[in-house]
This record gives structure tokens, sequence and C-alpha cells, in this order.
């Protein structure tokens, strides 16, 4: 009889012992689910407010939106998306703008990062008109939805990262300004004297095309919401003639062309100018081009054209030579930029262009190693 009542004690001591080991694992197990699905919401869902009472407690990380104008698809996709990769905080968004009719798809992109960011309503862009500004306010319209996205990298199809996602990424948010590469023209024909009404010519700029500048998120909301010089530029802005490689002249060579104007390497510049804005901006690009290759005997390559990097250039040397450069000379002004980046002095460039797709495979594997 001891033994049983013992027995039984044991028993129901044990079996109190269970229950409460049982309640404070469901207790702990709803806790986990609960937090766990408020951070993978977090995470997944960053566009939907859901926690609008709490908005301190989940706070986003600013991003940074990389806008792609594509031809058709992108032949570098695959640098990309090893520098995205890279990043496991996911501070960054992808938009790509390609021609109308192009998809982005398992076929035609083997990055998951270019699946479902086509800019779905494109505009065919005629290279140096006025529809690469239509095609930048397409990209920057879809961008400025995610209020996070607080810079907006413009980048071509054969544009490659010279440094790791964090370092771009500090590089990039140490600044509140934009990266706009610009200066007064006053030399060329360029300027059109039936804009004056409009836009005054002391504020008339000239930088590079709109594909290698960074915004910050005031300026793009500027460029967005731009009715007034946009206009202007599409009546007044044109080229005049359409010599081979024409638009991709840095600077004017023949000044004798009355007002051959290419839109976008004017529009963002002078926007900004217009808008009285020159002081929240850096005048350099981030995007490196080499433009003079003299010494090159492929007279395709040679003179005042882009160079394009073949795989046979594309050598770690070329790459460190991109990188060492940390001033740039602005001939129509005599004026020397000296680069910096947290009031230190820094490389000038975080991209660089024009690479083919084995040169760009060549620098893939060189930087491996240090990434
Ligand atoms: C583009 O996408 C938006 C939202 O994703 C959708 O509402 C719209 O209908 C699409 N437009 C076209 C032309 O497919
Ligand atoms: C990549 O680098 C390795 C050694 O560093 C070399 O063996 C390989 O051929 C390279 N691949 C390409 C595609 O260059
Ligand atoms: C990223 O690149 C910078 C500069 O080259 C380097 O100092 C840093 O260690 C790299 N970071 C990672 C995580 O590889």
């Amino acid at each position: 009889m001891m033994k049983r009542r013992s027995t039984s004690f044991q028993n129901r001591s044990s079996h109190h012992q269970y229950w409460k080991r049982s309640l404070l694992f469901v207790i702990v197990l709803c806790t986990s689910i609960c937090v766990g699905s408020f951070v993978l919401l977090e995470i997944n869902r960053p566009n939907i407010n859901l926690f609008m009472p709490f908005p301190n407690l989940f706070t986003q990380k600013p991003k940074i939106a990389f806008l792609f104008i594509a031809r058709n698809r992108l032949p570098l996709d695959f640098v990309w998306d090893a520098f995205f990769r890279e990043d496991k905080d996911k501070r960054f968004t992808v938009f790509v703008h390609s021609r109308p009719g192009f998809l982005f798809n398992k076929a035609t992109t083997k990055s998951l990062y270019f699946l479902n960011r086509q800019v779905n309503d494109s505009v065919q862009v005629d290279w140096g008109s006025a529809s690469m500004i239509q095609a930048e306010r397409l990209l920057l319209e879809k961008a400025l939805v995610d209020p996070a996205n607080e810079r907006f990298v413009f980048l071509s199809d054969s544009c490659v990262p010279l440094y790791n996602f964090s370092y771009t990424y500090d590089y990039i948010m140490s600044t509140s300004t934009s990266f706009v590469d610009s200066f007064s023209d006053t030399k060329g024909g360029r300027y059109n004297p039936k804009m004056q009404s409009i836009v005054p010519e002391r504020n008339w700029r000239k930088g590079s095309q709109i594909q290698w500048v960074v915004l910050n998120r005031k300026h793009a909301e500027i460029v967005l919401k731009d009715e007034t010089v946009f206009p202007v530029f599409q009546q007044h802005c044109q080229r005049k003639s359409l010599p081979e490689f024409w638009r991709e002249q840095p600077f004017p060579v023949d000044t004798s062309k009355q007002h051959n104007c290419i839109p976008d390497e004017h529009y963002v510049q002078t926007l900004l100018a217009q808008e009285g804005l020159e002081g929240e901006i850096t005048r350099r690009s981030l995007t490196h081009t080499a433009w003079d290759l003299s010494a090159s005997k492929d007279r395709e390559r040679r003179g005042w054209h882009p160079a394009t990097y073949k795989f046979s250039d594309a050598t770690s040397q070329l790459i460190l030579s991109i990188k060492e450069i940390d001033n740039i000379y602005y001939e129509t002004e005599s004026r020397r930029e000296w680069c910096s980046s947290k009031g230190k002095p820094s490389p000038c460039f975080l991209f660089a262009r024009k690479f083919t797709r084995p040169a760009a495979i060549r620098i893939l594997n060189l930087s491996l190693p240090s990434k």
C-alpha cells in the first residue's frame, strides 16, 4: 500500500512535470513561430507595410536601386549575379528597361536577380534621342515606389562593377549627393536659343549620358516629376546628323554643327542646374569609360569612341589601372577633380565599361579569389 501510494505520488509528480514541460514547449514554439514569421515577412515583403503601427521597430535598411538600360538582354548578367549574391542583407533592388517585346525569362537570363524585374511598358530607345530620358523616367517611376530605395544607379548592358557589393554600397551611401558628371557647355553650338524662355543658356550643362549617373531620392523625384524641362528637350534638343559613333563623343570635336544636341548628355545636368541644385551633386561619374585608344591598331576602336575591352584586354593590370584613378581632368573647364569618399582620397570609379562577355568572364575569374 505504502509502495503503491508512493508510486502513485511519483506518477502524479512526473505527470505534473510532463505538463509543465509541454506547456513550456508550446510557449517557446509559439513565440518562435511568431518572431520567425515576423522576421520572414519583413525580409520577403519589404514593400508591404504591415508594421505601420511600429515604424521604428522594423525600420528598413536603405537600399540602392540598380537600373539597367539594355538594348535586349544583359550579356554581363552573370557578373552582376555574383555581385548581388554577396549582399546577404538585400540592400538593393533591380529594374531593367529593354526594348518592347523583349522578355527577360529563364531562357534569356540565368540570373534570378533579373527575372520579373523588367519595366513592362518600355519604350523603343533610339540612342541619342529623348527616348533615353523616357526610359530613365520609367525606371525611376518603378524604383521610387519602394521607399527604401535611396540611391538610383543607372547602368548599361556593357558595365561591370569594379568592387564588391559592400564597398560599392558604402561608397555610394557615404554621401547624400548625386553623382552627375556636369560641366558648363559654352563652346559648342548645342544650345538652341529657342529654349531660352524656359531654359536660359546660363543653366545649360553637358555631361556624360544618363546611363552613368547616380541620383539620390530627392533628385530622382525631381527627374520623374519634371514637366517643364523635358518637353523643351523633346522639342528643341535634337541631333542633327548621325555620323558613325556620333553620340559616343565625350567632347565637341566639330563645333560647327549647329544645335547638334544629344538630349541624354544634357538633360539631368541641365535640369538640376535649372532647379538650383548643383550644390547637391558630386560633379563626376562613377562609371569609367576609356575614350581614346590611340595606341590601338584596330581602326574600328581608335579615336573618340568608347573603347570596348575584349578578352585579351581584360587583365588584372587593366582593372588595377582603372581602380587607381584618383582624379579626373575636365578639359572644357580646365578643372581637375580629386576624388574622395568619406572625406578621404579615394578611387574615382566603381563601375567600368565597355566589356564584352568573354572579357567579363575573364575579369570575374580574376577577381574571384579576393571576393
Ligand atoms: C505592368 O505591370 C503592372 C503591375 O505589375 C500592371 O498593373 C500593368 O497592367 C502592367 N502593364 C502591362 C502593359 O502589362
Ligand atoms: C580561371 O582561372 C583559372 C586559374 O586561375 C584558370 O585555370 C581558368 O582557365 C580560368 N578560366 C577562365 C574562363 O578564364
Ligand atoms: C570588399 O572590397 C574592399 C575593397 O576592395 C575590401 O577592403 C573588403 O575586404 C571587401 N569585402 C569583402 C567582404 O570581401
